[in-house]
């Protein structure tokens, strides 16, 4: 039996990859323009970076990590998320100290979770996210959505939506806590294994989970917007007035409360709403997390970031019907008529290759019928033909393959005329 790809990953073949190119560079050309620089951390990291990071009650740790042991001994796992990582870096090379504050990077790569594979849910996932330390300003995280927003709205969505909430800061949630313990605990009998725990550990989580969701306690449990503070209310409004103010719609979820622990204040998740889109339609989420680099080991330091995945992202552009302008080009398919020919159409063909051009030649023994069609398959956009005849003038024969028009151009020299043919082309 042929070895298998494992659940939950994929492959991405030529044809698909360039769409992820394609929209790894628009994200990252955004994020250049936000004054956002690039940061790429180890794909594993100490499993002690999670559980502190993440949180030892969310369901990333508790059952969702690949963690293993090096020939070492050291526990060590495959990150689940970049915002620990992030953090871990911020801290490590004492960016803190940067003369450019607030730090803000990005990051695009690979992420791993055990969960079960479905519609929009993988096991290997490509997260691009980004991080904004070091500020507290509501503006920065309008800045931070307004980025993950535009990510969208270039590549052509049209049916996203942003939802929004405030978790408040510490002081906040500790008196939302108590308020979600008593709403809970009579009842808590009737909910999974995994709630009973979380009602100590952290009832926050009971509302995230994916058992008991349908449970009527879920609906009536009390929201953490009627336990802000004065200065968490403050802080939440001044977000919200900037979104206003850059013109970008939200709808406010009390529910919202996230699957990772770090946050406080500010949490949102961008959603397709498209016709068609499956089940899970959760395309981007992120937030606040002002105590984690503290919490790491660093100075007190605030930060908001988001991550989407590249996955979600190609669902929702398949559900809205766009197509993004990629493609694969063959500027000139060099065919070569008898052996002697060879060695000059092999340095023709370099030659445009160093010119910059896109091109290519047979490498099966084709007869010149099987090269031409050969040329067609790559839709090259030329053909330059060289035959006996061709060879003792010195020239090559270059057929524009959509017009048809024909043309001898010098093989001394050939670059420059080529390039002149193909501008005409193109015109
Ligand atoms: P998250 O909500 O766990 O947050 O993941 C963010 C995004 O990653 C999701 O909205 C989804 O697009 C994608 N994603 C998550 N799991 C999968 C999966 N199994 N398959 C495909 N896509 C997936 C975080 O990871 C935080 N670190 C975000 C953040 C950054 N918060 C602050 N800064």
């Amino acid at each position: 039996m042929t070895v298998q790809i494992p659940r939950g990953t994929q492959d991405i073949l030529p044809g698909e990859v360039e769409k992820w190119n394609y929209i790894e560079n628009t994200a990252k050309k955004i994020c250049e323009n936000y004054q956002y620089r690039e940061i790429r951390t180890p794909i594993f990291e100490y499993t002690e970076l999670f559980q502190k990071g993440v949180g030892d009650t969310t369901d990333i740790v508790q059952k969702e990590m690949y963690t293993f042991d090096d020939r070492g001994g050291r526990s060590l796992t495959l990150r689940p998320e970049g915002t620990a990582p992030v953090v871990r870096s911020f801290i490590g090379h004492k960016m803190f100290g940067n003369a450019v504050q607030p730090v803000k990077l990005y990051y695009n790569g690979p992420m791993f979770r055990y969960e079960r594979p479905q519609a929009g849910r993988f096991r290997q996932f490509v997260q691009f996210g980004v991080e904004a330390l070091g500020s507290e300003d509501p503006a920065i995280d309008a800045e931070v959505i307004a980025l993950a927003m535009d990510i969208y709205k270039q590549l052509g969505l049209k049916n996203v939506k942003l939802v929004i909430n405030s978790l408040g800061d510490k002081e906040s949630r500790l008196r939302h806590r108590e308020a979600l313990i008593d709403h809970f605990k009579p009842h808590i009998g009737e909910f999974c294994a995994d709630c009973q725990k979380r009602l100590e550990q952290n009832p926050l989580r009971i509302l995230d989970c994916k058992k008991d969701h349908d449970h009527p306690l879920m609906k009536t449990a009390p929201s953490i917007l009627d336990y802000l503070n004065d200065a968490s209310k403050a802080y939440f409004d001044k977000v919200l007035q900037f979104l206003g103010t850059l013109g970008i719609p939200y709808e406010i979820d009390p529910g919202l409360v996230r699957g990772l622990d770090y946050y406080v204040h500010t949490c949102f998740e961008i959603m397709s709403n498209a016709e068609g889109f499956g089940a899970i339609t959760t395309l981007c989420g992120g937030g606040r997390y002002n105590g984690l680099v503290e919490e790491m080991g660093g100075p007190e330091t605030p930060g908001i970031g988001f991550a989407l995945s590249i996955e979600r992202l190609l669902a929702a552009l398949d559900a809205e019907g766009i197509e993004l302008p990629v493609g694969h080009r063959t500027d000139c398919y060099v065919v070569a008529i008898g052996e002697e020919t060879k060695p000059a159409a092999f340095k023709l063909l370099q030659a445009l290759r160093s010119a910059g051009f896109s091109a290519d030649q047979d490498y099966l023994g084709r007869k010149v019928k099987a090269q031409f069609k050969a040329a067609d398959r790559v839709k090259a956009a030329f053909v330059a033909v060289i035959g006996e005849e061709e060879l003792r003038a010195g020239k090559a024969s270059v057929r524009n393959m959509a017009t048809g028009e024909q043309k001898e151009l010098p093989l001394e020299g050939f670059i420059t005329a080529f390039k002149d043919m193909a501008n005409r082309g193109e015109a």
